[in-house]
């Protein structure tokens, strides 16, 4: 029997037979991860399962070590971050969708459960295990990005346009070719539809965008409004440039951009790490990365935006590649609606994703392209794809378009190949068939996808993208503020002074660190003495003491996150209980991890809680970014969630 874990070979499911109705099992359907070089199509009407496939394919990349870029434009792509080995039902309950649940009449609890059995069977079924969801998490790093959101990784993309690290003189009309797109995906998020040839705004600032790469310069949006007002050049061909565009109406194109910054998400669009498809495609340890960018939260013109950037720092980083056979990265693209259209729709995603079909082999990049809507692809721009998933179909428009699309598969083809009988057979395929064409294959073939390991729930919300990219913190509370672990009372005060000065513990200033003044600080009372602590040399538990010259031991305080929360639980007949929450842990960082779950390693009683230092003291430092407000307003939010996750009302 075929192995499923042969090497370079995705095990995508298992050949079909129509007339039993029936995917067979001594048949898996085991694709040469090479031919995906040559690009795939996946065409199914909603629900036919071309998501699932994706999930199949992207899961077998990952396990054979092949990085993934995916373009998640509604979200369900998210799903392969829902993986879990030990398959217990406490895994599903936080994603299962309670809808559902209240559908079946059943509990949210009963209801992952039965989630949770049906995946370990659908798994058994397909010849997997756990064992092997173990194996894949292990494989790569899955990050969900989020453009001009932090529920996931922010992605920083307005910050600014980095000269392509590519010299001008070898990669002219590459260099072009991505102004081009950059200044077109601009323009769309301002609200110009441009022409790149006529229209006088994408002319002027492809040029300003040229000057300053020629000279190694980046670019900024503040940089462009600027150029823009006051133009670093005189001519533009052959005319002055206020004769070209005159300076008043110039004027309206840079307060448009000017808009965009001064918008409040805008801050959204330039923090967070930079475009940098190495570092997208590769974690810290090495391991390849599944690298999600979730959009579905975007307005159109953003998403166009965001993947037109997206793609062309594709094509500058695969530009600098070595040439290969094998397949060195996916690029998947969930649901390509509106993004590559025929002819003369001509959004700024369409070229580069037609540079990438036509060269991105040599470089072994494999694009998947999977749409519902055969009708808004352009199939000339699809000719090369040597690989077609087609799904169920329902109506003649539809089929007819993608038939069409085909023609050239069809011509050359034999039997299942056959007009009329593919014709029937799309529309009567069930959910999770697909016709297989490679081109590289012997022929056609009848497939059923494999279970697949991740779970499928569906499009997750950007708060559960938030949760999930933060596993464990989760919770919700009343006040999330500092509260600085005080501990070691000065032995003697009064010559305390020019000692601390002189001879600080280390990573302590006797400087009390700025915090905004929104958020609140208290102070834990001070529970052992000097001469507690001093017997303890060195910082141990937020105490520091020091024996150099003689006893000396110092009063610290070290910040740490706070939350205090009262939960009401509502019982049958007026018995409420109230409950009091606290939680005392490490000081994240700003986008830090808080395991709100964990025990505190101080009790604290509101009561005791100060709202000055006691006394002098020294200071450990606050983890840059927590000073300000915002990560508090998000962990008061998570430490609310939690609360309601981990608190039941007791049956
Ligand atoms: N490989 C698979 N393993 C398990 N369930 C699947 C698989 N593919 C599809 N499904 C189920 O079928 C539903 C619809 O499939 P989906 O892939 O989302 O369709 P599409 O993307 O074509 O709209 C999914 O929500 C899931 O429940
Ligand atoms: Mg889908």
């Amino acid at each position: 029997m075929t192995d499923i874990e042969k090497k370079a070979f995705f095990y995508l499911g298992r050949e079909y037979d129509l007339e039993r109705g029936q995917a067979l099992a001594d048949r898996p359907t085991m694709y040469d991860a090479r031919d995906l070089t040559t690009h795939a199509v996946c065409i199914g009407m909603t629900g036919s399962g071309k998501t699932g496939l994706g999930v199949d394919l992207l899961e077998e990349a990952a396990l054979d070590g092949i990085p993934s870029i995916i373009i998640d434009p509604k979200g369900d792509m998210t799903n392969l971050l829902l993986t879990f080995p030990d398959l217990l039902p406490s895994d599903f309950e936080p994603w299962v969708n309670v809808d559902d649940a209240r559908r079946k009449g059943q509990t949210v609890a009963e209801f992952a459960s039965s989630t949770a059995q049906t995946w370990a069977k659908g798994l058994a079924e397909w010849g997997q295990s756990g064992e092997r969801i173990r194996r894949l998490k292990e494989a790569a790093d899955f990050v969900i990005y989020t453009p001009g959101s932090d529920a996931g990784v922010p992605v920083s993309v307005l910050q600014t346009f980095r000269a392509p690290d590519l010299s001008f003189d070898d990669h002219e009309e590459d260099i072009r070719e991505i102004i081009a797109a950059t200044v077109s995906g601009l323009l769309g998020l301002v609200g110009v539809e441009a022409d790149p040839v006529r229209s006088r705004e994408h002319i002027l600032l492809s040029l300003f965008f040229e000057q300053a790469w020629r000279n190694g310069e980046d670019l900024d949006l503040t940089r462009l409004i600027e150029m823009i007002q006051r133009p670093p050049v005189r001519k533009v061909g052959v005319f002055d440039v206020d004769t070209f565009y005159p300076e008043k109406d110039r004027f309206g194109l840079a307060m448009a951009l000017n808009n965009v910054v001064a918008s409040p998400s805008f801050s959204n669009w330039i923090k967070g790490v930079p475009l940098d498809i190495e570092q997208i495609t590769r974690a810290p340890d090495g391991r390849p990365r599944v690298a999600i960018f979730y959009i579905a939260h975007l307005a159109e013109t953003e998403r166009r935006f965001f993947v037109t950037l997206l793609l062309q720092q594709v094509l500058s980083w695969m530009r600098k590649l070595s040439g290969t056979t094998s397949l060195r990265c996916l690029i998947y693209f969930d649901e390509v609606f509106g993004y590559f259209p025929p002819y003369p729709a001509n959004p700024p995603t369409k070229q580069p994703l037609l540079t990438l079909l036509k060269i991105a082999r040599a470089f072994g990049i494999g694009m998947v392209l999977a749409t519902q809507n055969p009708v808004d692809l352009d199939y000339k721009g699809l000719t090369n794809a040597g690989t077609w998933f087609v799904g169920k179909l329902q109506t003649d428009r539809d089929k007819a378009r993608l038939l069409e699309g085909m023609e050239g598969v069809i011509a050359e083809s034999g039997t299942m190949l056959d007009r009329s009988y593919l014709d029937r057979l799309i529309s009567s395929l069930k959910s999770r068939v697909f016709i297989l064409h490679n081109v590289h294959a012997d022929r056609p073939v009848l497939f059923m996808t494999r279970w697949a390991m991740s779970y499928l729930r569906g499009p997750l919300t950007r708060s559960q993208v938030r949760q999930l990219t933060r596993p464990t913190q989760t919770v919700a509370a009343a006040a999330v503020g500092q509260v600085a672990k005080g501990t070691v009372q000065p032995q003697r005060p009064s010559e305390r002074e020019a000692e601390a000065t002189e001879a600080l513990p280390p990573g302590y200033s006797p400087i009390q660190p700025r915090v905004h003044g929104r958020v609140a600080q208290y102070y834990l009372p001070v529970r052992i003495s000097d001469m507690q602590a001093a017997p303890r040399p060195g910082a141990s538990g937020g105490y520091y003491a020091s024996r150099e010259r003689g006893l000396r031991s110092f009063l610290v305080y070290e910040a740490h996150l706070f939350g205090m929360a009262s939960v009401l639980l509502g019982g049958g007949q007026g018995s409420a209980q109230q409950h009091a929450i606290t939680y005392v842990g490490p000081m994240p960082d700003a986008h830090g991890l808080v395991a709100w779950d964990e025990r505190p390693d101080v009790e604290v009683d509101s009561r005791d809680l100060a709202t000055e230092p006691y006394g002098r003291a020294l200071f450990g430092v606050v983890p840059s970014g927590m000073t300000d407000v915002q990560p508090y307003t998000r962990l008061r939010n998570d430490f609310a969630d939690h609360i309601y996750r981990a608190w039941q009302i007791p049956a």
